[in-house]
């Protein structure tokens, strides 16, 4: 039986994980630049933590987890985001003591049991960041211009993003706003979906994400939380728009952003690109100051956003990532099997200046060792002549040269000398 990989779930290699090599580093890079530190949990975690923090009346907890009972014991679930566990890692470890605000980056996959589609898998990887402390609306919009840069630093196309801001209130206003929500929606009930009857009871708000065309036109003339928010958080929107408008990140307000997660409180966020199909999410976030402490913690304020990973490699098309792994890596070969071990020597000498190295040591002959050297997608060889490695040399060769690209060097200076030929 020929086994495959489960349906919404990829193996990546090749060219593809060179992209996705590359996209992490720079994750790295630009994000520790910022002070964020890197932290991995586990993949897997109680349900309850999910439950509570994404919400019960979410797509992703009410049909999406994959939940399994640990050896009869207690419930488990497969991460299906990054953010519980990442705010229950904080508390556990008590980590907000150590630094204010605490900011914190992450990358690996996690777990929807979706219907899968292009852009949408069951297994997927998000990178993303939290930051943890006693924030103002300013880090709202740090968190926001640094998702953007970071996009732009990765080298997705500027003209193809569109970043969408809205605001969903803090608990207080929020609360006072599903009343009038509901009392809106009774009003057509009926012509509601049973999709919309089902977010009536567990998070009127979420109506808003429906798309079904006759829920549409009672959803656009719905009053929105954005123009019922309280003072403090009216002028925390304003303020995160002024520090946008400052950074130069241009944006648009849209109304009917309320995200599928319960936990957020505030400014809310979705970067979407023309670059991709139906699924046009990139990545969102937003503020959600409720989470900590509700999980047990100190009450902290938090922002935070995640990027679909392998939405982030359909935007970036053809944008040309270097080939690193071949770029520096030399094909050691020999015309004698009596010189395999001398082979392995030079080998050797360039391993510990920098430059990987491949042979395969298994007496094939020179011909053939070039012919897979060609193959294998190689540029540089380095050749043991007998004649010259009696005297003291070997040939380096430039597989990609119009001439016949070669030289021929001291032994105990071919890692100097090719090193030099790569840079040119
Ligand atoms: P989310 O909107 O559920 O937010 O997911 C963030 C991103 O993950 C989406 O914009 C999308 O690019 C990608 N994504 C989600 N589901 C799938 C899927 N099935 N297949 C491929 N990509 C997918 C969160 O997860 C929040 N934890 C973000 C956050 C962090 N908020 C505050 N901090």
């Amino acid at each position: 039986m020929a086994y495959r990989t489960i349906k919404g779930m990829s193996d990546i290699y090749g060219d593809e994980m060179r992209i996705w090599a590359y996209v992490e580093a720079t994750m790295r890079s630009y994000f520790s630049a910022r002070l964020y530190e890197e932290i991995r949990t586990p993949i897997v975690e109680y349900t309850e933590l999910f439950t509570r923090s994404i919400g019960e009346s979410s797509d992703i907890v009410s049909k999406e987890m994959y939940t399994f009972v640990d050896r009869g014991e207690r419930s488990l679930t497969m991460r299906p985001e990054g953010t519980a566990s990442v705010i229950r890692a904080i508390i556990e470890n008590s980590l907000v003591a150590k630094r204010d605000p605490l900011k914190l980056f992450y990358m690996g996959p996690m777990f929807r049991a979706e219907r899968p589609q292009k852009g949408r898998k069951r297994q997927f990887y998000q990178c993303g960041v939290e930051m943890v402390g006693d924030l103002t609306a300013i880090n709202d919009a740090e968190v926001i211009r640094d998702a953007v840069q970071f996009v732009d630093e990765v080298g997705i196309p500027k003209d193809t993003l569109s970043v969408k801001i809205n605001t969903l209130g803090c608990s207080e206003c929020r609360t006072a706003f599903i009343e009038t929500l509901k009392k809106y929606f009774k009003n057509d009930f009926d012509a509601l979906c049973e999709d919309c009857h089902f977010r009536y009871d567990k998070n009127v708000l979420r109506i808003f994400d429906c798309k079904n065309k006759d829920c549409r036109g009672i959803i656009d003339k719905a009053p929105k939380v954005t123009d019922n928010v309280c003072p403090q958080c009216e002028r925390d929107f304003a303020v995160v728009q002024e520090e946008l408008t400052r950074f130069q990140v241009p944006f648009v307000v849209d109304k009917d952003i309320v995200r599928g997660l319960d936990y957020y409180t505030g400014v809310v966020f979705e970067l979407t690109s023309s670059a991709l199909g139906a699924q046009d999410a990139l990545g969102a976030g937003g503020r959600y100051d409720n989470l900590m402490a509700e999980c047990g913690g100190p009450k902290k304020s938090a922002v935070g956003f995640a990027f679909g990973m392998e939405r982030m490699m359909m935007c970036l098309g053809n944008v040309i990532i270097p080939d690193m792994s071949l770029a520096k890596t030399v094909y050691v070969a020999y015309g004698d099997n009596e010189y395999a071990s001398d082979a392995r020597d030079i080998a050797a000498q360039c391993e510990t200046n920098g430059i990987a190295t491949y042979g395969d040591y298994e007496g094939r002959s020179l011909k053939s060792q070039m012919k897979r050297a060609n193959k294998f997608g190689f540029r540089w060889m380095i050749i043991l002549n007998v004649d010259e490695w009696k005297e003291g040399t070997v040939t380096i060769k430039d597989l990609a040269a119009e001439d016949d690209g070669q030289v021929i060097v001291a032994q105990e200076t071919v890692a100097e000398k090719i090193e030099e030929l790569m840079g040119n």
